[in-house]
């Protein structure tokens, strides 16, 4: 960013959600935001394009995040960096330092997808994973939300009956920088019998606990006011903690529902009755499969956004799908779960909400004119790849229409 920009920055207005989710932060968390010459806002973003399907999907949801911006007065200065895979091959380490830094100087931060066969067997810390766990660590983003809503558009792609999936529209809100993903000890040892063991720990601190409990009653407050915590208290004593600290909040949030359930319980339930949650809230290990299982509700796990928040500082939005090396560079892949990302981004970590709601409608747009990939195809549809999806996403991001459903 120019030196002279700089003397512009100023603090943007949030939507009330953003405020809620910060609120109880101590550094106020600034965007960036500068006005630009030409009167606009400018935002800087870092973009992750990664591996596999990956660069596709990046630079359709970038053309759609900047045609979003040009029709509500926001621009965007695009920088973009490698990591995972991509950053192994050009400089030997998944998350490069030119990277996390280039991350963190940004107002928003856009990653496509990480990992593939090529990397399989590389040491645990040269593997691309390494490198978007570092990035989530370094960014401090730890409040995932995976919205996993069933539009009416896609209630045939999904593989439950169509009774069980109409109408399902939950959010998961899992832990992300704690918990058994990042706990020491961890390893690989040798025991007294000679024998190899291995081992990482599951541990949550209260202050953990607390701050993601209380982005989780946030968020259920501004939904259907209900909020199920999901632990295995019965058997771990990290979650008898996350228990106790949850139920301790909930007399602060009177006018949120609370209720707790086994993972194994809930589980279940995502596939036996998916309406009967709104907010979930869990730990990293146990959000990181549930949210899988939640998006294959919605019928494909590549109409699936995500935004991860820290208290201060640029969040990062990503696709809950991985890089799918099986189908990259074949213009088969579904670019919504990232174009619908670019939304978020817009919502959740810039405050634009009239840019992100014209890109959430252009995609409910492109899905009523019948267009789907291959992952959501149903008989009667017209079948496209990624790119024609992206187009007829960029056409109708300019429609007033509102997208009937
Ligand atoms: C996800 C992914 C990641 C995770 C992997 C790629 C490290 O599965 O974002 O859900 O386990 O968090
Ligand atoms: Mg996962």
């Amino acid at each position: 960013m120019a030196a002279a920009l700089q003397t512009n920055i100023r603090p943007v207005k949030f939507p009330a959600t953003f405020r809620a989710l910060t609120k109880q932060s101590s550094a106020p968390f600034r965007v960036r935001c500068v006005v630009a010459s030409s009167g606009k806002k400018r935002y800087n973003i870092t973009l992750l394009p990664g591996d596999g399907i990956g660069p596709e999907v990046v630079s359709i949801a970038k053309n759609v995040l900047q045609q979003a911006g040009s029709l509500e007065g926001v621009e965007f200065s695009f920088r973009e960096m490698p990591i995972g895979g991509a950053a192994l091959d050009l400089v030997g380490v998944p998350l490069p330092e030119e990277t996390i830094s280039a991350a963190k100087e940004s107002d928003a931060v856009l990653l496509g997808a990480i990992g593939g066969y090529k990397w399989d067997n590389n040491e645990k810390h040269l593997r691309p994973e390494k490198g978007l766990l570092q990035l989530r660590a370094g960014l401090k983003v730890f409040a995932n939300l995976r919205p996993a809503t069933v539009l009416p558009q896609l209630v045939d792609a999904s593989t439950l009956k169509r009774e069980v999936a109409e109408g399902v529209d939950l959010m998961v809100v899992r832990e992300l920088t704690g918990g058994i993903y990042f706990g020491e000890p961890r390893g690989i040892k040798t025991n007294e019998n000679g024998e190899e063991v291995g081992f990482n720990t599951e541990v949550y601190a209260a202050h953990e606990i607390d701050r993601i409990a209380r982005v989780a009653f946030e968020t259920a407050r501004k939904r259907r006011g209900k909020l199920c915590s999901v632990d295995k208290a019965n058997v771990l004593d990290a979650s008898v903690l996350w228990r106790k600290r949850v139920t301790a909040l909930a007399s602060e949030y009177p006018d949120v529902e609370l209720s707790h359930m086994y993972v194994d319980n809930a589980a279940m339930q995502l596939v036996r009755d998916p309406k009967q949650f709104d907010t979930i809230v869990t730990n990293n290990i146990f959000g990181d499969i549930l949210s899988d299982e939640a998006s294959m509700i919605t019928g494909s796990i590549g109409m699936l956004p995500s935004a991860s928040l820290s208290d201060a500082g640029p969040g990062l939005f990503e696709p809950i799908h991985g890089s799918a090396p099986d189908i990259a560079g074949q213009d088969k892949a579904n670019p919504l779960a990232t174009i619908l990302s670019a939304a978020m981004l817009l919502k959740y970590g810039l405050g634009e909400e009239k840019a992100a709601k014209r890109i959430e409608d252009a995609v409910l747009v492109a899905l009523n004119n019948g267009f789907r990939t291959g992952d959501i195809y149903s008989a009667g549809t017209k079948l496209v790849g990624c790119k024609k999806m992206g187009e007829e996403v960029l056409k109708s991001v300019d429609s007033q229409v509102p997208a009937s459903v």
